[in-house]
């Protein structure tokens, strides 16, 4: 009876002390989730779904921080001297867009995000944006009007060495290939060259290919968890890996990424749970991250006040690198680095060699397609094994009918070789301190005439921030356009030029850019008085909300000192 009780008192003191391991470890991984939103993808989910629409329409759309009457007058002014300007100067290439919006979804998509949703229908109405160009030559690009506009946008950074370099690449590769046609399975032997390249680039063994970066991340993931027996995919706030599940989970993605965890990136916690925990199968790099770490990709559908902030700071990334390298190997984890965006963009050999820090695991795309579609994983060879010697029916499967498409293969190969060449490897001769002195000398002249902007740049990839407390920010992407610099959907979140610009054609963008920045000032967009600051315009939203959702709790938000226009029109 004493020893089935002493054995009954061992079990539950066991018991115990696996519960308060499993509880030491859960809040190990809690404190390693950065406290934004952009941390808890659950939590955001469940946020996102509770946010109500309004708008403001009318003259609320040029008061909506309770702007005095001059000023909404100032604004309305611009704004209607800008939506004249755009319809003169955009016709053909707007009307095209209407059109094909209605069977488009992806256009729908971009025309509804490009500002903050709830002035996305007045601005819609009176400053549509054309999506439809006719051409592109040296650095800029022409929309169906015969409108030149400097490129800003870089092709979501496929365009590294400039459009008329990709058209080349296409078109060589495409004579080279024109014998064997659209045949897939058997490969050109293009394929071959560009394996062995890759080799050399990445530093290691095996080449995949793939149809997208999605699809390169996809199976870097697949072989580490099939390699190392391991659940989850550790990936960094903020940082964007594509759209498929496991890596994109929060808002965006319907169904809940259970066996992800997103930690903040460059912290000590996050090294502890590496260190700790059992579970993981890979750790997933974006370098670009290292531009704004634990922030999502910038885009001015949510630029609702001025705390967008970003910089890159090198040592401190290039310590975190190694950090993470380190642990990795401690713990067996396969350290993955995303490059698809930023492989070839800071260096020849991307960030393995920019950074000095080589992963296990690497994804290339965009721009390694030389102009056509792909994604490419390279890896050690016993990460990239798709099968067991010693148990042949366990096996890791990637498929994909077009992998190796002889077309994106040939102009890969292009790419590949030019790579190599004098007049390509002199565009790398002193990249960061160049566009560093860019970004710095556009800072200056900014200062100089205190305009409330700034620019913040990881060598080519910059990001337009915000000095001074303003709802209105994100009004400077039509001015931008009005003076001729074409920008992607996500506005001044994100600028990428290609290598080939000239000092010539920085200093015809600066121009513009100053012009852009002076004209959105006169107009009042940055009108401010002391009541309005980041925080408030925060709350001042939140409170905007609640009145529709809960208007008790907005009316004691009130009470607070949150000052608020009147309530909005809202949608049935
Ligand atoms: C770092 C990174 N990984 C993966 C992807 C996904 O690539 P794709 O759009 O070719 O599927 C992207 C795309 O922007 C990316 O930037």
């Amino acid at each position: 009876m004493i020893a089935s009780l002493a054995a009954a008192g061992a079990v539950s003191c066991g018991a115990l002390s696996v519960a308060a391991l499993k509880a030491r470890d859960r809040l190990a991984l809690s404190r390693a989730k950065h406290p934004s939103l952009t941390g808890h993808a659950r939590i955001a989910r469940l946020v996102a779904a509770r946010v109500p629409y309004y708008e403001f329409a009318g003259e609320q759309f040029f008061a909506s921080d309770d702007a005095p009457p001059d000023v909404a007058l100032r604004r309305r002014k611009g704004f209607s001297d800008l939506a004249q300007h755009y319809a003169e100067r955009f016709p053909r290439t707007r009307e095209l867009t209407g059109q094909a919006r209605t069977g488009l979804s992806d256009l729908q998509f971009t025309s509804a995000y490009r500002v903050p949703f709830q002035y996305t229908r007045f601005v819609g109405r009176h400053l549509g944006v054309g999506t439809f160009l006719q051409s592109s030559s040296g650095v800029t690009v022409t929309d169906l009007d015969g409108n030149v506009f400097y490129d800003l946008a870089g092709s979501y950074g496929v365009n590294l060495l400039g459009y008329d370099f990709y058209k080349d690449c296409m078109q060589r590769g495409a004579a080279e290939v024109h014998p064997l046609g659209p045949v897939l399975g058997a490969y050109h032997p293009v394929v071959a060259y560009n394996v062995s390249r890759l080799r050399e680039i990445s530093g290691l063994d095996e080449i995949s290919f793939h149809m997208s970066g999605t699809e390169a991340v996809m199976q870097a993931v697949r072989l580490a968890r099939y390699h190392t027996g391991r659940s989850h995919v550790v990936r960094f706030a903020g940082a964007y890996h594509g759209w498929w599940d496991d890596v994109q989970p929060g808002i965006g993605n319907p169904v809940p990424a259970r066996n992800t965890y997103t930690l903040t990136d460059m912290s000590e916690r996050t090294l502890r749970v590496l260190r700790k925990r059992r579970d993981i199968a890979c750790v997933l790099v974006n370098p670009l991250q290292a531009l704004h770490p634990n922030a999502a990709a910038p885009s001015d559908s949510s630029l609702v006040d001025s705390s967008r902030s970003a910089g890159f700071d090198r040592d401190a990334y290039t310590r975190w690198l190694h950090a993470l390298r380190t642990v990795c190997t401690e713990r067996g984890i396969p350290l993955i680095f995303d490059d698809v965006f930023m492989g070839f963009r800071l260096a020849p050999g991307g960030s393995a060699e920019f950074f000095g820090v080589r992963p296990d695991l690497v994804t290339y795309g965009k721009t390694v397609g030389g102009g056509f579609p792909v994604g490419v994983l390279c890896g050690k060879a016993d990460l990239m094994r798709r099968y067991r010697a010693e148990h042949p029916a366990d096996i890791c499967l990637a498929r994909g009918t077009f992998n190796a498409h002889p077309y994106v293969m040939a102009a890969m190969a292009q790419f590949l070789q030019r790579l190599e060449t004098p007049e390509v490897r002199r565009l790398y001769d002193n990249l960061t301190e160049t566009w560093d002195a860019r970004a710095q000398w556009l800072n200056r002249a900014l200062a100089n005439e205190n305009l409330p902007v700034r620019v913040a740049n990881l060598s080519t990839v910059w990001t337009v921030c915000y000095t001074q407390p303003s709802r209105y920010n994100w009004m400077l992407q039509y001015y931008l356009r009005a003076e001729g610099l074409a920008l992607s959907w996500v506005g001044t979140g994100r600028l990428i030029f290609s290598l080939n610009y000239t000092e010539d054609d920085f200093a015809a963008v600066a121009e513009r850019f100053l012009a852009a920045v002076r004209a959105m000032q006169r107009d009042g967009w940055w009108w401010t008085d002391a009541s309005i600051a980041t925080v408030p315009i925060k709350r001042r939203i939140l409170r905007e909300m609640l009145e529709l959702r809960y208007p008790m709790a907005a009316r004691l938000l009130a009470r607070n000192g949150t000052r608020v226009s009147e309530p909005k029109s809202r949608l049935a």
